[in-house]
């Protein structure tokens, strides 16, 4: 049964439940200052869950296109993937547990055929200090349900995740309760990371058994919420009935359902074979990579899983309009597509090749999603361009390792060379030691230690050097100048990304008692846009995110690091582009001469970053005055 087919099977079947199918909500969000992209069929839905009336209804079902950038260094397993499709079907306060406990069981058996005996299901345990009872209703429906299709259903407590991993499952146990670490559902986790306001409720996955075969018993004995590879989640019904205050839980005046089912993993599901990359949604891309690396899925399945899934996402992305960037979203686009050149050099895929694999993912999709179709050429060439320009850095660090390997014979390679490559060229440290490895060259033993020396050596010798290169718009250069100076690169940041990326500076100007920002916009900010902005700009302070410095050819410093100049042609050869934030997290890049802080922390000293005005330039340029309060 193909991916394809289900998603229809899953949407006509809902419909003929009186669910009114809704269009998905975009993958990249612009206007959302929390998240960056929509990771659950759930989240544009959100006013509808706390009560407000949804045009559509009170029974809602589609399927949603998620990312969960999260997820990134989970992928190389056989059910992880960065993006995936989310069938979801809703009650907004209309009906719960029972018709949505049958109406799933039906599906999956009726449906999708799977055998009831290769089914699993897991509800929450409770938690007295925050008042919310165990399900022992979620747990009797199912029993019901279970005994009715012939199959022993124990109920058993497990707890956490751990205790499970120690315990195993026995024979006739069929329904366990765990932890709010696994059955307790909000846009942010557990119990005590649900975020203020938002929805959330116990929740009642729905597990299936692969069998012994496919159990891995490094992770301990198998059980269903176990990491073993046995046991694969293919199904998460959320009864949303509380609300996270200030206070503790309060309970909404609706209960609803908030259903999500991974379709790709639904899918292996009904193939009974527990790896999601050999579903019709992934597979394709698998084979295509098999003809152009002549090499086996079998033997390189790690590499062949994490090209795939993040080639896919990215197309997805690209479609979107998305480009790669160092900033926010594009920095999530450009690590996906880098980590896939890097993973496909050792596939031996050293000249380009996306071109070649966008064309399968739109043969997959364009059926139900046209625009993956006709978006098709502008995708190839964003991501061709990123391709070609990481292929380039990529080549530069080999040269120079070249140079290394041909010193004398059987010189060792120490860290601090890996880490002048990867900072002048762009070359990054994986690549770098697996190449030396194939060129047969010998590496420090402490490669690793010397690499984080070298690079903390860097940033102390930034924040000294920064010092004698104070100029610019800064009027004197006292400690609180300073900090200023810093929070202004996170104010522009936070305009960009929770405004308008599209933001530049136009102006500045800092004083001990404040800093003066002047940026492009045709309109005035709101009070709501103010409020989001100062929040983030704290946030990344409290982050205490690292500031480093590096110099860099100007070209290097906007192609591939993306960084940020409002004055590119005045900029010599050589400039110094300014980093908040480190891998992931990298929150603002900027060419700038300094000075600044180490650690955005520093800025605060117990107290908070305020706009303290907003107010009209000159046309199209508007100001705003910030304090630390
Ligand atoms: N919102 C629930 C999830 O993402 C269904 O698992």
């Amino acid at each position: 049964m193909d991916s394809n087919t289900i998603r229809e099977k899953y949407l006509k079947f809902f419909e003929g439940k009186g669910h009114k199918i809704v269009e998905p909500a975009n993958l990249v969000l612009e206007d959302d200052p929390t998240t960056l992209f929509t990771g659950s069929g759930m989240q544009p839905l959100m006013p509808y869950l706390l009560g407000r009336k949804h045009p559509e209804g009170e029974r809602l079902a589609n399927s949603q296109p998620c990312f969960r950038s999260q997820d990134i260094d989970d992928i190389g397993d056989n059910r992880h993937t960065t993006f995936f499709e989310m069938l979801g079907n809703w009650s907004l306060g209309d009906y719960f547990k029972e018709f949505q406990i049958r109406s799933f069981w039906q599906f999956l058996t009726e449906e999708l055929r799977l055998a009831p005996s290769k089914i699993y299901v897991t509800c929450f345990i409770g938690d007295e200090e925050n008042g919310i009872p165990r399900d022992d209703e979620a747990a009797e429906i199912w029993q019901k349900v279970f005994k009715e299709a012939g199959v022993s259903a124990g109920i058993v407590e497990i707890g956490s995740a751990v205790d499970g991993d120690e315990r195993g499952i026995k024979s006739g146990e069929r329904i366990f309760f765990y932890d709010d670490k696994e059955n307790w559902w909000s846009r942010a986790g557990g119990i005590a990371t649900t975020p203020v306001g938002d929805p959330c409720g116990p929740d009642s996955e729905v597990f299936y058994d692969f069998g012994e075969a496919a159990h891995d018993p490094a992770y301990g004995k198998a059980h269903p919420a176990s990491d073993s590879g046995r046991f694969l989640e293919i199904g998460n019904q959320v009864f949303m009935q509380y609300r996270r205050t200030e206070s503790g839980f309060e309970l909404l005046e609706q209960k609803n359902v908030d259903f999500g089912g991974g379709l790709e993993r639904l899918t292996v599901a009904a193939m009974d074979t527990p790896d999601v990359f050999k579903g019709s949604l992934l597979e394709p891309i698998i084979d295509k990579l098999e003809v152009l690396s002549h090499q086996d899925y079998s033997d390189h399945k790690v590499e062949m899983r994490i090209i795939s899934d993040h080639l896919r996402a990215a197309v997805f992305l690209a479609t979107q309009g998305l480009t790669p960037s160092n900033k926010a979203q594009g920095y999530v686009l450009r690590r996906l597509l880098r980590r896939v050149i890097v993973k496909a050099q050792r596939l031996g895929l050293v000249d380009n090749f996306f071109a070649e694999i966008v064309p399968v993912v739109s043969e997959i999709y364009g059926g139900f999603y046209p625009t993956i179709k006709t978006r098709e050429a502008e995708v190839i060439s964003v991501l061709v361009r990123e391709e070609t320009l990481f292929r380039k850095a990529l080549a530069r660090g080999l040269r120079e390792l070249e140079k290394l390997a041909n010193g004398p014979e059987g010189e060792v390679i120490d860290g601090e060379e890996l880490f002048k490559l990867q900072d002048t060229y762009g070359f990054p440290l994986e690549v770098a030691v697996e190449e030396i490895k194939i060129r047969g060259l010998v590496l420090s033993e402490k490669y690793a230690q010397e690499f984080e020396a070298a690079l903390g050596e860097q940033r102390e010798r930034s924040q000294t050097a920064s010092k004698g290169m104070f100029k610019g718009g800064l009027e004197d250069e006292s400690e609180m100048t300073i900090k200023y100076h810093t929070a202004a690169h996170l104010l522009d940041a936070a305009l960009r990304l929770i405004v308008d990326p599209k933001i530049a500076q136009k102006g500045a100007n800092i004083t001990p008692e404040r800093l003066r920002y002047d940026f492009s916009i045709d309109r005035k900010l709101t009070p709501e846009e103010i409020a989001a902005v100062e929040q983030k700009v704290n946030e990344w302070i409290e982050a205490d995110l690292p500031v480093t410095f590096e110099e860099v050819d100007v070209d290097y410093a906007f192609e591939t690091l993306g960084a940020h100049g409002v004055f590119r042609d005045k900029y010599g050869d050589r400039v110094t582009v300014y980093t908040i934030g480190s891998g992931d997290d990298v929150v603002s890049c900027e060419i700038c001469g300094g000075p600044h802080v180490k650690h955005t922390g520093a800025i605060a000293d117990g107290k908070m970053f305020k706009i303290v005005k907003e107010e009209s330039s000159s046309a199209g340029v508007r100001r705003v005055k910030a304090q630390l309060q």
